[in-house]
Parts: structure tokens; C-alpha cells; sequence
């Protein structure tokens, strides 16, 4: 893995030798702030104009104020690439805390908030788009705000650590019987050739790869229902899969060991990665060549 030196911290770039924490950081001791994760192919970002609108979106929901505009963001996002002299796969992960101020829950007064971004290396996960991923469900025990983009998520690192000690992937949430999303993804089921997914509510977040999957649908003439699905639909399902800007769209195969259908990535799977490589200008290592 690459490093990458070059750190956006507040609206500057600082060598990351040169970073330093203060241990009174809110998003430190409260997880007060906001992050984003954006998608690079090839040295340029995917959906950046879309990461950067939720970035605001969840800046207004929390009230931090960051003295720039989506232009100004956009600009230092692409320059921290320049710097960094960025051409491979990656991504940018991004944060805005409340700033530093001693602890105390009330808000502090007229202090900055807190940006910081870097980029790291990130090949795509090929064999698991070509061949599917296993998953677990399990409850979601989030507050009512998913459509932020906040720090606090400590349930969903419990619910993928969980995941993860039973060999899969991702864990599907669910609300009482209600699918919602995944720990750190956007969930789907296809039955009888259409796509049902949760509603962009406020208990999902409202993910730019999912944005664009209903753009591919609608584009495919592929009905997209956002009335939502139950935990017994997963099972009963013709085709599963997740979405988001690490995991892009992943074919779902398994669920608590059981397996869907025959155990292979579902044809309307396959056209939707299929529009996201040719939306995303990925040219090389493409999954469907490589099948
Ligand atoms: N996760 N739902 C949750 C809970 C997420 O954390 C994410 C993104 C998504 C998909 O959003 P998008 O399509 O905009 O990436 C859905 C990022 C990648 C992360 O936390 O690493």
C-alpha cells in the first residue's frame, strides 16, 4: 500500500509527518462531525460532485459550520490528488469535526471546525464482484438518523466485526422485519425482475452508488421499487446485492449460510456492474471481461 504524504487539514495540505491530534478534539470525545468516502479510478474521483453535495447535506443536519463552498471543497479535493500525484485506484476519506475546545457537551463558541482528507491506495475487490460475497443479518440497533453521514458508528463497526468473525463480508440490518441497509453498504433484492430496495428515508443512507443504481435501472428499463423488502424476501429472493463507493455493486450469494438460488451473481446483477464500469470509465481490469 502506497503512502500518500500530503494531508488536507482545515484548507490547507500539511505533510503527515507533520499532523497533530489534540486530545480535545469533538470528534474525538463525542464523534461531533461528519465524514465522506469517494471513489478514484485511475487517478479521478467517481461521484465527487455527489459526495460533496451529502457532505453538505450532513454539515447542515449536525449544524457545523465550514467557512467554504462546495466549489471551494471541490477544488481542494481535487488538488489534494495533484499533490499527492494520484493515478491508481483509491479513495478519499474525508471528516469535518466540530473543532478542538475543551470538553463540554454544549457547543463551543467561535470555534473552527476541523477538515481533514487523505487519499490512500484501494484496488478493486474483483474476485469478490466476479464470484459474491456472504453475509449474516442482523439487527439495526442505529439511531433515527442514518441519512447523516456521521461519525457514531459504533454499531455498525459492531455489526461488521460480527460479519467478519463469522467469514462474511457484510451484515444485513433489519428493523424488526424490515431490511434497511447494510453496516457500511446500501442492500437489494431483485424478485421477478424487479429491484426492490428500502425508501431514502431517514434510516438509510442515501448512498451515490444507490443513486446511481436507480439510474441504471430506470436506464435498463429495470422496474425500481423503493417500497422496501423483509428478511424472509432476502431468502426468497431471485438475486441479492449490495451498493457502495468501495464495494460498488456486490453480488450477494449467501445470507446466514444459506445460499441464494444456484449461488451465482443473478443476470440483472451483472448488467447493473456492467453500467457502473462503463459509468465509472473503468476500462482495466473490468469484471465482466475477465469472467
Ligand atoms: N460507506 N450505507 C452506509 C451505512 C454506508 O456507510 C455507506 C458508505 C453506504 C453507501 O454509500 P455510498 O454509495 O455513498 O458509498 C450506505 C462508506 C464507503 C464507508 O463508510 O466506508
Amino acid at each position: 500500500m502506497a503512502i500518500y504524504p500530503i494531508v488536507l487539514t482545515q484548507q490547507t495540505f500539511t505533510h503527515q509527518d507533520n499532523l497533530t491530534y489534540p486530545f480535545e478534539e469533538r470528534g474525538l470525545q463525542f464523534g461531533d462531525g461528519i465524514y465522506e468516502v469517494i471513489r478514484i479510478y485511475n487517478g479521478s474521483y467517481y461521484l465527487l460532485n455527489e459526495h460533496v453535495d451529502r457532505l453538505f447535506r450532513s454539515l447542515d443536519a449536525v449544524k457545523i459550520k465550514l467557512p467554504a463552498t462546495k466549489e471551494e471543497i471541490t477544488d481542494l479535493l481535487l488538488h489534494l490528488l495533484e499533490k499527492n500525484e494520484m493515478t491508481s485506484d483509491g479513495k478519499v476519506y474525508l471528516q469535518v469535526t466540530r473543532g478542538s475546545a475543551p470538553r463540554d457537551h454544549v457547543f463551543p463558541a467561535d470555534v473552527p471546525a476541523n477538515l481533514y482528507a487523505y487519499v490512500q491506495d484501494l484496488p478493486r475487490h474483483l474476485e469478490n464482484l466476479q464470484k459474491g460475497v456472504s453475509t449474516i443479518t442482523e439487527p439495526d440497533v442505529r439511531w433515527e438518523n442514518c441519512y447523516i453521514k456521521s461519525l457514531n458508528l459504533l454499531p455498525n463497526v459492531l455489526a461488521k466485526q460480527e460479519a467478519k468473525e463469522q467469514g462474511c463480508y457484510e451484515a444485513i440490518l433489519h428493523r424488526d422485519d424490515l431490511v434497511t441497509e447494510c453496516s457500511s453498504s446500501n442492500i437489494y433484492i431483485v424478485k421477478n425482475g424487479v429491484i426492490y430496495t428500502h425508501p431514502a428515508t431517514n434510516r438509510i443512507l442515501h448512498g451515490c452508488v444507490r443513486m446511481r443504481v436507480e439510474k441504471f435501472a430506470t436506464d435498463l428499463s429495470i422496474s425500481f421499487n423503493e417500497s422496501g423488502f423483509t428478511k424472509d424476501d432476502l431468502f426468497d429472493a431471485d438475486e441479492v446485492f449490495l451498493s457502495s463507493s468501495t464495494s460498488e455493486v456486490m453480488p450477494v450469494i449467501r445470507i446466514n449460510q444459506k445460499q441464494i438460488q444456484d449461488g451465482t451473481p443473478g443476470p440483472i446483477t451483472r448488467k447493473l456492474q456492467q453500467e457502473y464500469e462503463r459509468d465509472a470509465n473503468i476500462t482495466e481490469n473490468n469484471i465482466t471481461h475477465s469472467l
